[in-house]
């Protein structure tokens, strides 16, 4: 019971650790972003130095939403509190996600499958953010003109892709903070490895499950159930 103890005490101080330093991380690099942006801008024309700071907006960039995503799993992770039971329209989130994402997909193909009667409980931005990196993750383990369906029906969300698929010695880990299968495609595609942890947390604070079935290069499919009360 001690020892249990102790564990979450260190748990609690690595959660605030991260969340103060992802905060104080968050202004100096919103100031880099703004002197990069009128660096572009001044030296547009000039082809080299316009790749270089092209390539240094794209890096900041990524920066922010590893801060971000470090800053929203801090806050659910903490919060020993339930996500809110507020109705959420499922519809108008996946129109705002439809449109994020086609500037995201190369030449996927992506099939929307969505029940319109499908309503949930919950907390619109944290459903919103599990939602989002579902897809992204379908976008970006999918080879370009790849298939990937989004599904709604009842009491489920489910994102069926034809990518790479995961091995099975991999799958219990994948939602683990920071994990990632392929750390050179990983670092290639700009992955931190947060996405799943974001996932699994969110569901948790919804009472929700997350299922995969994945086979390796065949595809994989994420379904999240959700139980009778969170469902309008
Ligand atoms: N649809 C998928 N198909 C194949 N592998 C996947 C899929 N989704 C996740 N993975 C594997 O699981 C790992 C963890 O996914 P996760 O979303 O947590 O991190 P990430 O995509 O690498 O980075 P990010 O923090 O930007 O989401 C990925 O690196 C990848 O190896
Ligand atoms: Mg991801």
């Amino acid at each position: 019971m001690q020892k249990l103890t102790e564990a979450e005490r260190l748990n609690k101080m690595r959660q605030d650790f991260v969340a103060n330093v992802s905060h104080e991380l968050r202004t100096p690099l919103t100031v880099i972003h703004g002197y990069v942006e009128t660096l572009l801008a001044l030296h547009a024309q000039d082809a080299q130095l316009a790749d270089i700071f092209t390539n240094m907006r794209q890096q900041t960039t990524r920066m922010e939403t590893l801060i971000e995503d470090l800053l929203l799993l801090a806050k659910i992770e903490n919060e020993s509190s339930r996500a809110v039971f507020e109705p959420v329209n499922l519809m108008d989130m996946l129109a705002l996600i439809r449109e994020d994402m086609q500037h995201l997909g190369k030449n996927h193909q992506l099939i929307w499958q969505l029940d319109p009667h499908l309503e949930l409980l919950g907390d619109a931005a944290e459903l919103r953010s599990a939602f989002s990196n579902l897809i992204t993750n379908a976008i970006r383990y999918t080879k370009a003109e790849g298939k990937i369906i989004i599904q709604t029906g009842p009491g489920y969300f489910k994102v069926h892709d034809s990518g790479i698929g995961i091995a099975p010695e991999n799958l219990s880990r994948i939602t683990e903070r920071f994990y990632r299968v392929d750390k050179g495609r990983s670092r290639e595609s700009g992955g931190t490895g947060l996405g799943l942890a974001i996932v699994k947390h969110v569901l948790l604070r919804h009472q929700a499950e997350l299922q995969i079935e994945s086979t390796l290069g065949i595809g994989s499919t994420f379904t999240c159930f959700f139980p009778k009360n969170r469902q309008k």
